[in-house]
This record gives C-alpha cells, sequence and structure tokens, in this order.
C-alpha cells in the first residue's frame, strides 16, 4: 500500500487527511471512531474567544440581570461593534455557562487519551482581548497543536484593511508568549491582497495556516421577506476556491497550508495535494458521509498512487501548484471570456 505519511505543523501524521473542528468532534466516542477509521489527525470542536471571557470575568451581569461588556472587551464582535448590552453576549453568557473552560480541557485530556492520532484544540477568536493565557492551559493538557480559527468579516466602515489584519498579527504575537504549543490558524478569504496577507502570517511563527472557514451564510426567506441562513453543510461544489488559493501559494509560504472547504471525495482530496496542500480537513462530508468516507478516501487515493508510481505524498504534493504549473497563467484566469463567450 502506497505510503500516505506526512508531516504537518511538525507532527508526525500517517496520512494528510484530518477531522475538521466541528460537532463531531465533540466527543470521545466519535473521536476513538474517526481514529479507528483512519484520519491522521483530529481538530476539536473549537471553544469560543466569547466563553473565555465570560469565565475570566470580562462579561459581567449587572444588577438588572442585563449583560455589561467590560473596558477590555472586543471592539468587534462578529464584525460589528459591541454595546453595553447586546442580544448576541446575551446567547453567549448562558452558552458559556453551559459550556465551562474546565469541561474543555477535561475534554482535551480524555480526547488525548483515547486516541494514539494527533489531538488538535481549537479556539475560535476575533479580538486581541486577553484571553491568550488560557493557551497556557489547553497546552498543559498534552494535546498536540492548538488551532486558531480567526474570523473578522471586514464590514465595520470605520476599520482599515491595516486594522483589521493587525488583530491577526497580535492574537498571534500575545498567545506565543504563552505557549509552545504549534500553532495553526485557520482564516477566512475576505483579505484585500489575500496573498500577501498569508505570506505574512506565515512568517509570524505560525506552523500552519487553514483556508479557508466557510463562514455562516445568509439566505433571504421570500415568503416572510426575512433574513434567514444558508446551508450550514458545504456542497462538493465549494471546493474550488480553496483549490485555486492552495495552488498560487503553495511553496510561497513558510508554513504548511491544509486545505479545507467542500472536499467530499477522494479525487478532491488528491486534488489539494497535487495543489500542494499538507494536510486536508473534511467536516460536511462527515455529516453527509459518515465515518465510513474516511476508508473510502484513504483506500482511492492508495491506489490512485499506486497507479500513478507514486510512493509516497511527498511525490505528488504541490505537481499542479502555481510555482510549477505548465501554464501559470490558468490560475490567475477570473473572466471567463474563451469559455463563455462559445456559449450561446
Ligand atoms: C456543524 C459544524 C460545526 C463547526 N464548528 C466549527 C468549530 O467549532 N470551529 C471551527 O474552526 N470550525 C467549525 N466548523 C467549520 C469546519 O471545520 C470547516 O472549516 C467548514 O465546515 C468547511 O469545511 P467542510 O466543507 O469540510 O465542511 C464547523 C462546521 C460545521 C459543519
Amino acid at each position: 500500500m502506497a505510503n500516505l505519511q506526512t508531516s504537518y505543523l511538525g507532527l508526525e501524521l500517517k496520512n494528510p487527511l484530518i477531522a475538521g473542528s466541528c460537532g463531531l468532534t465533540n466527543s470521545i466516542d466519535n473521536i476513538m471512531e474517526l481514529a479507528k477509521r483512519g484520519v491522521g489527525a483530529i481538530v476539536i470542536k473549537s471553544i469560543f474567544e466569547e466563553q473565555i471571557n465570560v469565565e475570566t470575568e470580562n462579561v459581567i451581569k449587572n444588577e438588572e440581570g442585563d449583560i455589561k461588556v467590560l473596558a477590555q472587551a472586543p471592539d468587534t464582535m462578529l464584525g460589528r461593534r459591541v454595546h453595553d448590552y447586546d442580544e448576541a453576549y446575551a446567547y453567549i453568557y448562558d452558552y458559556a455557562r453551559r459550556n465551562t473552560l474546565e469541561k474543555y480541557l477535561a475534554f482535551l485530556r480524555e480526547a488525548k487519551k483515547a486516541v494514539n492520532i494527533p489531538v488538535i484544540a481549537s479556539i475560535n477568536c476575533v479580538s486581541n482581548n486577553n484571553w491568550q493565557a488560557f493557551s497556557k492551559r489547553i497546552e498543559e493538557t498534552g494535546v498536540d497543536a492548538l488551532e486558531l480559527n480567526i474570523y473578522i468579516l471586514p464590514t465595520d466602515w470605520r476599520r482599515s484593511t491595516e486594522e483589521n489584519e493587525k488583530v491577526y498579527f497580535d492574537i498571534i504575537k500575545e498567545i506565543r508568549s504563552y505557549t509552545n504549543l504549534p500553532l495553526s490558524v485557520k482564516i477566512g478569504y475576505y483579505f484585500s491582497a489575500l496573498n500577501q496577507f498569508v505570506m505574512k502570517l506565515s512568517k509570524t511563527g505560525v506552523k500552519g495556516i487553514i483556508l479557508f472557514n466557510r463562514p455562516y451564510n445568509i439566505d433571504f426567506d421570500i415568503e416572510k421577506i426575512k433574513v434567514s441562513h444558508g446551508g450550514i453543510l458545504s456542497t462538493e461544489t465549494e471546493y474550488n476556491h480553496t483549490l485555486r488559493w492552495i495552488s498560487i501559494l503553495s511553496g510561497n509560504v513558510d508554513c504548511d497550508l491544509s486545505a479545507s472547504t467542500g472536499v467530499h471525495s477522494w479525487e478532491t482530496f488528491v486534488k489539494q495535494l497535487l495543489a500542494g496542500a499538507t494536510t486536508v480537513q473534511i467536516a460536511s462530508a462527515l455529516y453527509k458521509g459518515g465515518f465510513d468516507i474516511i476508508p473510502e478516501i484513504l483506500t482511492n487515493t492508495a491506489s490512485w498512487m499506486e497507479k500513478h508510481n507514486f510512493n509516497n505524498v511527498d511525490a505528488f504534493r504541490g505537481k499542479l501548484s502555481k510555482a510549477k504549473a505548465e501554464n501559470p497563467a490558468a490560475f490567475e484566469r477570473v473572466q471567463f471570456m474563451k469559455y463563455y463567450s462559445d456559449i450561446e
């Protein structure tokens, strides 16, 4: 059988397929099953910065029971200004009380004991707001790495590109003063110069960048004339965006790249590796196809490698990246005159 071993964030993985952070990585039974089916590593369901803030008392309730955010609370939350009282905070406060930090830490310890593959903790964050010390406690659980899911939707008209981007660098700098865990950062795609931003990010000492988180999408209900939400799970046609950017960035950044969003089959798994991804994360595919998708991806990938005489993943990783492509212009083409002008 072809050798799928991969080094990611300085960790040894038996293959590059990772169970991404989602509701399914929130139970020990699932984690054991995911490991048994063969994933190379598991990213645990994230704890939220807001949860950490609540317990570290950056958010308090006033006498009337309203939620009050203390001075050091974030300027923006989920891309918008936080007021003294905010419905979202009320929700977060309640959620945080039910899902305590101690519970998260205990879960990490248990997860680490339950499986013998790398376990990666995860924090969802939107600000550089005094919560980073918690990473030290995560490190003490014995997990192998920490993934930061930083998602700032640049919708605040008063904030410049530089201000938005600075938050990412500030978070990383601060967190690195508390923990020696290998760090990775998962980002969205709303950047005005994505390639430069990712390149700069890769020089901060982070060991990996995950492209891309999938935003919570809005939709409209045209009967109720109300805002609703789009599908929670990705579809198999959503991988191209990640494929383009992994291809463009591969070979030009100083850390690993992990592909996320829209990988639902062994073929798209192979494509992301050909683009140059060090690892590939799946979440929606686990919900839709069940955990059987894991051996299916791994077995078919091994057969494909044998068919093409690739003994290991490095033999083909990045073979179709922009840096190695015969026609690099293909990656830049976004206006499809050649294709669309022939369709009538
Ligand atoms: C139900 C669900 C819960 C998720 N929870 C988290 C989370 O806690 N932290 C995180 O970083 N990503 C979370 N994600 C995002 C996934 O890790 C992944 O980045 C995204 O779904 C795109 O990958 P996919 O197309 O394989 O689903 C979640 C996704 C789903 C579907």
